[in-house]
């Protein structure tokens, strides 16, 4: 039913102090966006942002957790208040990353909000998000949310359509207000993008050929959907290939990232007795992947670089890669696989905004980063069961396993050992000095010698976008030395408490017959280098990390 234009509100708030988006959107503890108006403020200076935003249409959806249903609601009324003209919403609120950023470009949108904090944990006492996504399908770029922010700062009033909520579990259209709600079944337009990615075909004989079995976990979160649908209906793998696929608002009370410490089940299932052949998780938002074969760990890092090398095999991309992404702190195996291509592979910092203007301006296909994300310029996110289908498409021509093709790959270019260590829960302080204290040493690190390592190479990361020119300075310290091996420091952009120290580790390796070594012998020394160069102990009081991955 159309409401008068008098039921437009306009409320007065006042402005919160700490809503400046981090890596990826706004993120904090649910209660912190179930303050009275403080989500409202937050995506009034979204809207407040745009240029144009009478006549334009939104898309809107989120990972299904909790205060994900109550947010869509206001969300729906404050943008009939704002003069949009259409919201294309997920039917249930639902809309994965990847998938609301094929729902941008694939309708000409000219955003997205999409509620979500990612693989951080949910429910009441866990984390709700925030992010924004601007036409191109991608995340709003440092100078778009520093503007938001900027807005929040000085925010007055919000604008929102006193109405009733809108039915957003039956799909079709219904007015609120001068605009028009349409309720879209969040699978569709992105199944239809892979379908014509990927070569579903082939895919199909080799998930019924009864020679090769699969397991993707869900994580209770909303990748569920999407993969029952892709892969047991459209691809016909047998029903309970999909484990954990219903969307919970807690996540079942886990934390939903697909890492081997998170993704216990399947872990089990694939070092079991008798494991499937291939296994994959995704995260709370379905834009992480992770990729297992039987009794074999995939690092992301490794992923890329693998699929860099094969997509000559899978029809979207036979054409051949116009140049490959990676994050500085992701390890460089990608990049032995652009030199051999003859293309471009780009360093960019941390978080998927800077691979944006490099996918819109053609410059790469293919982009990744160590925290499990993959994806190319299908979407301008990354992509978990898009990372998924890319496997199993080289998988279902090349004919082998997980373990066999990999190790292939690097007896043909080496291997970057590689792992993460975290360090959670520090204070702010301590963590801002122990960076700082490590920034003023690099004039003095240069050229010295640690054991065996003697650092040819220290800087702290600062990235030129080429095609904006725009530039980004403290992404986190690199300390690279002369046998190939490379420590990075950087503090974590998506906490909502304590600080997050992140030590990367890569060792490269090009004997084939040092290929099976365990990870956490070969990368032990250069462990205890990272340590030492901080002194880790005295400055944090800290000897092993939080979490490795
Ligand atoms: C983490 C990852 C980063 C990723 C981001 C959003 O950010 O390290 O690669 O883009 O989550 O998924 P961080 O907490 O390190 O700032
Ligand atoms: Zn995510």
């Amino acid at each position: 039913m159309r409401e008068p234009d008098d039921a437009i509100e306009t409320v007065e708030t006042s402005a919160f102090p700490d809503q400046r988006p981090g890596t990826s959107g706004l993120r904090k503890k649910v209660s912190v966006f179930q303050q009275p108006n403080y989500l409202e403020n937050f995506v009034q200076s979204i809207f407040d942002s745009l240029d144009q935003r009478k006549g334009q249409t939104l898309v809107l959806g989120g990972d299904g957790r909790f205060h994900n249903l109550e947010a869509v609601q206001i969300i729906l009324k404050m943008a009939a208040a704002n003069g949009f003209a259409r919201v294309l919403v997920g039917r249930g609120g639902i809309l994965s990353t990847p998938a609301a950023s094929c729902v941008i470009r694939k309708h000409g949108a000219c955003g997205g909000v999409i509620l979500s904090a990612s693989h951080n944990p949910g429910g009441p006492d866990g984390d709700f998000g925030v992010k924004f996504n601007i036409s191109n399908g991608g995340p709003a770029p440092e100078a778009a949310t520093e503007a938001i922010y900027a807005l929040s700062r000085r925010i007055k009033h919000f604008r929102v359509l006193g109405a009733g909520d809108v039915d957003i579990d039956r799909l079709g259209q219904v007015e609120l207000g001068c605009m028009i709600v349409e309720v879209i079944d969040p699978v569709t337009d992105y199944a239809a993008l892979m379908e014509s990615l990927f070569d579903f075909g082939r895919i199909a004989k080799l998930l019924s050929s009864g020679r090769f079995r699969m397991c993707f976990d869900a994580m209770n979160a909303v990748t569920g959907p999407y993969a029952h649908e892709i892969l047991e209906r459209r691809l016909g793998a047998p029903i309970g290939t999909v484990i954990n696929g219903q969307p919970l608002p807690d996540f079942g009370g886990r934390h939903p990232d697909p890492s081997p410490a998170n993704a216990v089940e399947l872990l089990r299932l694939m070092n079991g007795a008798v494991p499937p052949d291939f296994g994959a998780a995704s995260d709370g938002d379905g834009d992480r992947n992770m990729i297992l074969g039987a009794n074999f760990f995939v690092s992301p890092g490794d992923s890329l670089a693998f699929l860099a090398a094969n997509a000559h095999l899978v029809p979207g991309y036979a054409k051949g890669l116009a140049g490959v992404g990676r994050s500085m702190p992701t390890s460089r195996a990608a990049d032995r696989v652009a030199a051999e291509l003859g293309v471009p592979c780009y360093e960019t910092p941390t978080g998927w905004k800077f691979f944006g203007n490099l996918l819109d301006d053609g410059r790469i296909t293919l982009c990744g980063e160590e925290s499990f994300g993959t994806g190319s310029d299908h979407v301008r996110e990354k992509d978990g069961l898009w990372a998924v289908l890319f496997w199993l498409n080289i998988l279902a021509v090349q004919g082998q396993g997980v373990e066999d093709l990999l190790t292939a790959h690097w007896r043909r270019f080496g291997r970057h050992y590689y792992v993460r260590h975290d360090y959670d829960d520090l204070d702010d302080a301590t963590a801002e000095t122990l960076m700082a204290v490590l920034r003023r040493q690099l004039p003095n690190l240069q050229g010295r010698s640690f054991g065996a390592f003697t650092v040819s190479e220290c800087d702290d990361f600062a990235y030129t976008d080429p095609v904006d020119q725009s530039v980004t300075e403290h992404q986190g310290i690199r300390v690279v030395f002369s046998d190939a091996a490379r420590i990075v420091y950087r503090l974590s952009g998506t906490g909502t408490g304590a600080a997050t120290l992140r030590l990367y580790l890569e060792r490269f390796e090009p004997d084939p017959a040092r290929h099976a070594l365990p990870t956490t012998e070969t990368v032990a020394d250069l462990a205890a280098v990272a340590l030492e160069i901080v002194q880790m102990e005295a400055q944090t009081g800290r000897t092993c990390p939080s979490a490795v991955t």
